[in-house]
């Protein structure tokens, strides 16, 4: 009998699109649904980036590309790097990807072998636990603790770290949970990382999306040049999720590496979404601050109305556009809540659990 490769039985998808395809059936029985399941801006993409990108269609930019992106937009990506990181990365380390999302899978690809252990954030952005899973490797969960706002504490990093420790991954401005690491923390992870000589993945999807706090890259103390990988895109704070369209700065080490993956896996990031990139980067950027107010109200909306429910409580997250209620009052599990509320009062939410185990 025929049978799948073993990565691929390891492999999982994200309970984001499966609580979307229920929603919809749902819908489609003609309930009324509010959706808080899918995590992307309820807003369009700016018209002026809209447009570079069908002016670049009109303008016949609609062939192959070199793997590594457009130079226009990598020679962008530098100075967007240098403007909010404080380092200007060589154009060698940076590469153009559909989305940030390959930029993890490849990343970890040519970090990670089977048998070593891989440190990220519980609850976490479930790609990583598939990733690692598909990779042979060992998962190494570090809780967030509720008291400690969600963000993840250096000392428990370096209590799970080991001799098979091959990567740390980090998240912040972090989902689910919206919390912000601070620059000292963010620190000593990347001291930690350089003491034990691990590489670190730096997620940064949520980099522009902060309220009364400041984003700090962990990539800043080496520059991206040794062991940390940053990883952004304009899915988020630009609202292109249906672009596609992420950037790495990687270590010069990599690089090769990268493009190997890139030219066998999609050759490259679609021209015109990358014209769309250069203008996102380089154009009138006050869309931000707008969309940043309207997520800034509705989070205190949001968490207003949780806390005032007798049973739950809600932190108030200092980034992203997520919010993370504890339960635990109302008796219910996670997954118990998240059907009393798609089922009974038509709001399609997600498990805490869809992010990882503790609790
Ligand atoms: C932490 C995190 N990383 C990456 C992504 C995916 O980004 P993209 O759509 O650019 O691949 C998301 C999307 O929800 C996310 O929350």
């Amino acid at each position: 009998m025929v049978e799948l490769s073993k990565g691929s039985q390891r492999i999982y998808g994200e309970a984001a699109f499966e609580v979307l395809a229920k929603a919809q059936e749902l819908e489609r029985q003609g309930k009324s649904i509010l959706h808080f399941e899918i995590g992307e801006p309820d807003m369009e993409t700016p018209e002026h980036i809209a447009q570079a990108g069908c002016q670049a269609i009109q303008k016949k930019k609609t062939h192959y590309v070199p793997s590594v992106g457009l130079l226009e937009l990598r020679k962008a990506v530098q100075d967007e790097v240098e403007n909010t990181r404080g380092y200007r990365p060589d154009l060698e380390q940076i590469i153009i990807t559909p989305g940030l999302k390959p930029g993890i899978f490849f990343s970890m690809l040519a970090i990670v072998n089977p048998g070593d252990e891989v440190i990220y954030q519980d609850p976490g952005y479930p790609t990583y636990g598939s990733v690692t899973s598909f990779l042979g490797a060992k998962p190494v969960l570090v809780p967030l603790k509720e008291d400690n706002e969600f963000r993840m504490n250096p000392d428990d990093i370096k209590e799970k770290l080991s001799k098979k420790t091959k990567l740390i991954i980090v998240n912040s401005p972090q989902n689910p949970t919206g919390s912000v690491m601070t620059k000292s923390e963010l620190d000593d992870l990347a001291e930690l990382a350089e003491d034990h000589d691990v590489f670190v993945v730096s997620d940064e999807i949520y980099s522009k999306m902060t309220y009364e706090t400041k984003h700090y890259s962990p990539t800043t103390r080496d520059q991206a040049k040794q062991r940390t990988v940053l990883l952004d895109g304009f899915s988020k704070y630009y609202a292109m999720t249906g672009w596609r369209l992420g950037f790495m700065v990687v270590p010069p080490l990599m690089a090769q590496r990268l493009q190997d993956f890139l030219v066998s896996a999609v050759s490259c990031t679609a021209a015109f979404t990358q014209w769309a990139g250069v203008e996102a980067l380089t154009g009138d950027q006050r869309f931000i601050d707008a969309m940043m107010k309207r997520f800034k109200e509705k989070r205190d909306r949001i968490v207003k109305g949780l806390n005032s429910i007798p049973s739950l409580s809600c932190l108030s997250p200092k980034g992203a556009f997520y919010a993370f209620p504890n339960i635990t009052k109302t008796g219910m599990t996670s997954q118990e809540c998240a059907d009393h509320l798609l089922y009974n009062a038509g709001v399609a939410v997600l498990t805490g659990t869809a992010f990882g185990p503790y609790r």
